[in-house]
């Protein structure tokens, strides 16, 4: 019956590359549809970047980026391409009461963390001569300009009060301006867009950045006149730089293969209905899939018979750090760390079968983050460059990276050969806080 169960979960998980094309072509027809109307599942929000850095662009900003797990307060100086930016760094935690609180919380955990950083490293900053701050946050926002953007909704399980439909800059400058702190937000952009900027920054043959993290998006160049939606007098030649937040794709399920384990993730989720490809191919689902298909196991009296599962019944028990372990450690020690995060003594056999099932999880992942990616660079006809990549799925994950690079030559249908292919992925390690810097860089200049 085991080897049964696991037959059909092999089954309900598998994309073949048939699939996964047909997942890339419907994606495509997404972007487009997020380019020319409000109110489609991609929202394809414009940034108001206008066209990639030259490498020239130099000075020292300060940086705040508001990810999915930690915050980070940077001072960033900026030297040219050729010459690594130099990085000074601040990372703290996001406490948990503060991802599920008010909208004052919030605010005042970040006017705090900017507060204690400047303040130990000396940075002065006056009503006269204020500091100029480039702000990564990383959800959905529509801007109208470099300089304000209203939150569409929290994703990567946030639920903050009142900030959804308010705008994220003037929220912040009121918590900054209540510490005293003489601090401009000059540019508000998205981790994506950062890993874009910072990586075209040092490397010209950038086209695409993207986060495999906590959750999942990319960013590319369009020009205006490609963004029916937009109302705006520039010339239709203008470069923008478009935040897909491409999390949303499929949301209405017309094409990713759900199994009944996503669907349970997302009823339980704060946000039933959005974020479908996300809950499927994302940080901080793929560690609960697993957690709900080891459960559903359990139940079925297939796996720890006689053990007490009651710490594994709670949700988000397990993150992908675990997954990542599972297929990189040694069965001995996969037993010790399951039993530390779970309370389960599982046996040798069993954390066997848990590799399977985490690889079952993880490899459906990786195929579905490659789709994103190749529509974009078939829409934009992009035959080769650099995907500029950050998140701890990409970073940390042992077989994430060949196996999406082996799902985007299914899909663009050339042999893979990692080190050699057309399109692939490249480190953008920090690339949030110096793409934050570089934006402010070349938003000054203007
Ligand atoms: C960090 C970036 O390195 O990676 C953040 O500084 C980004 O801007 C994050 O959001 C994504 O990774 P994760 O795994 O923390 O979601
Ligand atoms: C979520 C956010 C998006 C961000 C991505 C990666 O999808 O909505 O803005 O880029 O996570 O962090």
């Amino acid at each position: 019956p085991c080897l049964r169960a696991l037959t059909a979960i092999q089954r309900d998980f598998e994309i073949d590359d048939e699939k996964l094309k047909r997942i890339a072509a419907r994606f495509e027809e997404e972007l487009y549809e997020g380019l020319s109307k409000h109110g489609e599942n991609l929202t394809m929000e414009a940034t108001w970047v206008h066209g990639l850095p030259k490498g020239t662009e130099t000075g020292s900003f300060l940086t705040v980026d508001l990810g999915g797990t930690n915050i980070r307060v940077c001072w960033i100086t900026l030297r040219g391409r050729g010459c690594q930016p130099e990085i000074v760094q601040k990372l703290s935690h996001i406490p948990e009461v503060v991802k599920t609180g008010e909208a004052h919380q919030l605010w005042g955990f970040v006017a705090d963390s900017i507060d204690h950083f400047v303040r130990e490293r000396g940075l002065h900053c006056t009503a006269s001569s204020p500091l100029a701050l480039g702000f990564t946050f990383s959800y959905p926002v529509r801007q109208d300009s470099l300089t304000n953007g209203r939150l569409k909704t929290w994703t990567k399980g946030f639920d903050i009060k009142g900030v959804e439909g308010e705008d994220v800059v003037s929220q912040l400058d009121k918590a900054l301006r209540a510490k005293d702190l003489h601090i401009d937000v000059v540019a508000l952009i998205n981790d994506t867009t950062g890993a874009l900027i910072a990586s075209s920054y040092m490397d010209a043959e950038t086209v695409i950045g993207a986060i495999f993290g906590t959750g999942s998006n990319a960013a590319y160049m369009e020009n205006v006149g490609s963004i029916p939606k937009l109302k705006t007098p520039l010339p239709p030649d203008t470069p923008m730089a478009i935040n897909c937040e491409y999390g949303a794709f499929d949301n209405s399920h017309r094409v990713l293969p759900r199994t009944k384990f996503d669907q349970m993730i997302d009823r339980d989720s704060p946000r039933p209905g959005e974020q479908t490809f996300e809950k499927m191919s994302a940080g901080l689902y793929l560690g609960e899939i697993f957690r709900l298909i080891i459960c559903d196991f359990h139940d079925h009296g297939l796996l720890f018979k006689t053990q007490n599962v009651s710490r594994l019944a709670r949700p988000y028990t397990i993150d992908t750090a675990f997954l990542s372990a599972l297929e990189s450690d040694t069965l001995p020690n996969l037993v010790g760390k399951f039993e530390s995060i779970s309370g389960v003594e599982a046996t040798l056999g069993e954390v066997q079968l848990l590799r399977r099932l985490a690889e079952v999880v993880t490899t459906r992942g990786a195929r579905l983050s490659a789709c994103g990616i190749a529509a974009i660079c078939k829409k934009k006809g992009i035959r080769e460059g650099h995907v500029a990549v950050d998140g701890s799925v990409a970073n940390k994950h042992p077989t994430f990276k060949s196996r999406w690079a082996k799902a985007l030559a299914a899909i663009l249908d050339w042999q893979s050969d990692r080190e050699r292919d057309p399109i692939r992925m490249v480190g953008a390690k920090d690339g949030s806080g110096i793409g934050a810097a570089v934006i402010a860089a070349m938003h000054l200049r203007y």
